[in-house]
Order: structure tokens, then sequence, then C-alpha cells
């Protein structure tokens, strides 16, 4: 018989949050447009919410699929930053956090802020660094990285760290939007929390923003639930909709997308007017070994580095035909940009870096397209 608790991720991810398998029961859920719910004394006892930005229906469709996708309590947001402002929330007042020195820019800019207001102290570490990031976490309260990292596609080793972390008793959340919860699951490596800009993979059509924290500590989800209710980044019952239905795909996405990131990067690598193509699929990566042994997959983000400079990559960018220069990633569309236009951008991203988010267009047009991009 078939057994729910060994179906495999990709089953789950088509599977859970569904309405309950009743005669005459929608298959999938409809969207609950409404702002608050009939409800009286005892407050809040047996109502599961009584108003829109505590609970809504379509929330928890969407946090129990990605919950059990990832393996833990997930709580939805408005956008992946609405995520990661609860997240720094977590920091006692005047405790220390230590970052990624190379992650998504607008992470550094909100971490930077809060620090300079004295909120916390930050230190950055390179994340490919074990020693350097081990040795910063003395005295440490929260670390806070990505692996693989935006953009520089750095591999984290997430065992190594996770075992001091815990031993020193170091708090530690892992951005995970670029691997997806298929491909990597930090919360087994002993992480408090996993963050997800759920506008890119899980949601995955370009057309939606969200954020998703995602814990097993009932302590830390209870601050981050009741986080989320006083500042009310919340996710409208919509949009959660929206992520719940392209999550369903998310399995075949990654399969096509990580295929096709593959093919690229060693094309990439093989051509003149590419001087690197950082891609932990690589066999010349240095992230390689480490992602090969934590990871499922290597996913479908590509970094290159144009042998012309910043000229070369702003040129690449003006010339594709097919790939769109747009920002974000994750979506069914293939989408390039030279990262470091946007000046939030950390100066350890080169100049001349272009990334990639393979879509799901046919493999040898994306090729072709760069390929004619790369030459004009
Ligand atoms: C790795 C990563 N984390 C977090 C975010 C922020 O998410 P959002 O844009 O949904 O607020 C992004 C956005 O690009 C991202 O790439």
């Amino acid at each position: 018989m078939s057994d729910p608790a060994r179906w495999s991720p990709a089953t789950r991810a088509v599977v859970a949050g569904r309405p309950a398998r009743e005669a005459g029961a929608p298959v999938g859920p409809s969207v609950e447009l409404t702002s608050t719910y009939v409800s009286w004394e005892p407050f809040g006892a047996t109502d599961p919410g009584i108003y829109t930005r505590m609970n809504n229906a379509n929330w928890r469709d969407l946090e129990q699929a990605v919950g059990v996708l990832e393996g833990g309590t997930a709580v939805v947001f408005g956008a992946g930053m609405a995520a990661a402002a609860a997240l720094f929330d977590l920091v006692p007042a005047g405790g220390r956090v230590v970052m990624a020195d190379a992650c998504y820019g607008s992470m550094l800019s909100l971490a930077g802020k809060l620090a300079a207001a004295g909120r916390f102290s930050l230190e950055l570490v390179d994340v490919s660094d074990t020693g350097a990031v081990l040795a910063a976490l003395q005295g440490t309260d929260w670390l806070i990285i990505e692996s693989p990292t935006n953009p520089l596609l750095q591999v984290a080793d997430l065992a190594a760290i996770g075992e001091a972390a815990n031993r020193l008793g170091v708090r530690w959340a892992v951005d995970n939007t670029f691997a997806t919860p298929l491909l990597q699951n930090p919360l087994d490596f002993g992480a408090s929390v996993v963050l997800h800009s759920g506008t890119k993979y899980l949601a995955g059509h370009s057309d939606v923003v969200l954020g998703v924290l995602v814990a097993r500590d009932p302590s830390l989800l209870d601050a981050i639930v009741a986080y989320r209710g006083l500042h009310g980044g919340i996710l409208g019952p919509m949009e959660a909709w929206l992520a719940l239905r392209g999550l369903r795909t998310l399995a075949v996405r990654v399969e096509r997308q990580q295929a096709s990131a593959g093919v690229l990067a060693r094309r990439l690598a093989a051509h003149p007017a590419v001087e690197r193509v950082r891609y932990p699929g690589l066999a010349s990566d240095p992230g390689h070994v480490l992602a090969a042994r934590q990871m499922r997959g290597f996913g479908g983000m590509l970094s290159i580095e144009l042998a012309g400079g910043r000229e070369a990559a702003d040129a690449l960018v003006a010339a594709v035909r097919l790939w769109v220069p747009a920002t974000s990633l994750g979506g069914v569309e293939s989408l390039l940009e030279r990262r470091r236009r946007i000046p939030a951008e950390p100066p350890t991203v080169p100049e001349n870096l272009v990334r990639l988010s393979v879509g799901l267009e046919d493999v040898e047009d994306l090729w072709a397209d760069l390929e004619q991009a790369l030459g004009a």
C-alpha cells in the first residue's frame, strides 16, 4: 500500500496542503478573501484565526506544503525581506550577528542599517572559508548565511558549521532560496531557521513576491508568528494561493532548470569570452565537492565573469534576445543581469559578473542566444 510517510519530496510538493479527500470536496483550495472571521469569547479558543493579519486558510495551505518540504513549521510573509526583518528581530538587543560578506545585497543593507542603529554588532565572513566562519562563532548570537550564495554561488559547509554552532549554542539561519527544499534541507544539519524568498523557485512564475521562515524550535516559531502579527508584513490570500499553485510543479521545474544550467555552465566554461563560470555543478568549481556532499543537485543558478570586464558584461545583457534582462530568479523564464548595476550589491561581487537564472526554455535556444550575444 502507498505509505504517505514514504512519499518523495516531489510527490509531497504536489499533495501537501490540499483540501481533505472527501466526496464533493474541491481538489484544490479556493482563495479565502476575507479580512476577518466570525468569533466570540473565549478569545481564539477554537477558531484557527479571527483576523487575516494573524491567520488565513491560504497561508495555512502554503505553510503546510513548505513546512513538509523543509522538515519544519513554515511561516509565510509578504516578501523575503519581511521574513528577513522577522529573522533579525530574533537577535537579542545588543547581540552579535555574523553574516556572509557576499550574499543577497538587501540582506546586507538591512543588517548594516540595524547594526548602525546599535541594534546589534555585525561581522562579515567569507562563508566558503569554514575556518573563518568557525573562528567568528565565539560570542555570537546568530550566524546568518546563504548556501549557495547569491550571486557568487559559494558553498558553505553546513555540517561543519552546524556542528560548531550547535555546540557553542549559536543560533544559525540559512537562506535556502537558491537550493530550494528539494535540493537541500538546512534544518537537517541542525540550522535554527531556514529563509526563502518564495518569490523565486517556490512560486516559480515571476508573478508573486513572498517570503518564508521555517523552524522547528517552538520558542522561535512563537516569536516569528508574534512578529508577523504585530508588524503586519503579511502575504495576501491570493498571493498565497498563487504560490501554492506554483509549488506544485517545483520538482519538474528544478529538474529541468538544473539540467540546462549544467549544460550551459560547461559550454560557457569553454567559451573564450568567459573568464570564469561559477556553478557548483562544475568539477572545477571550488564548492563542487561540498555541494555534491550536502545537496541533491546543483540548482539552476550560475554566474559568469566576462573576459572583457564590465563593458562586456553590459554588452552581453544588451545583446540577448531570448534571455530577459531583469532582476530576480527562479521563474520559468530565463533571466540575466549584471549584478553590480544594483547599488546595494556588495563590493565582493565583481563588476564583470553576470548572474543567470535558467528557466524552462529549450536549452539549445538558450545556448544559441548566449552564443550570439557573447559574439556580438
Ligand atoms: C537569496 C535571496 N534572499 C532573499 C531575497 C529577498 O526576497 P524578496 O525579494 O522576496 O523580498 C532575495 C531576493 O532577490 C534573494 O535572492
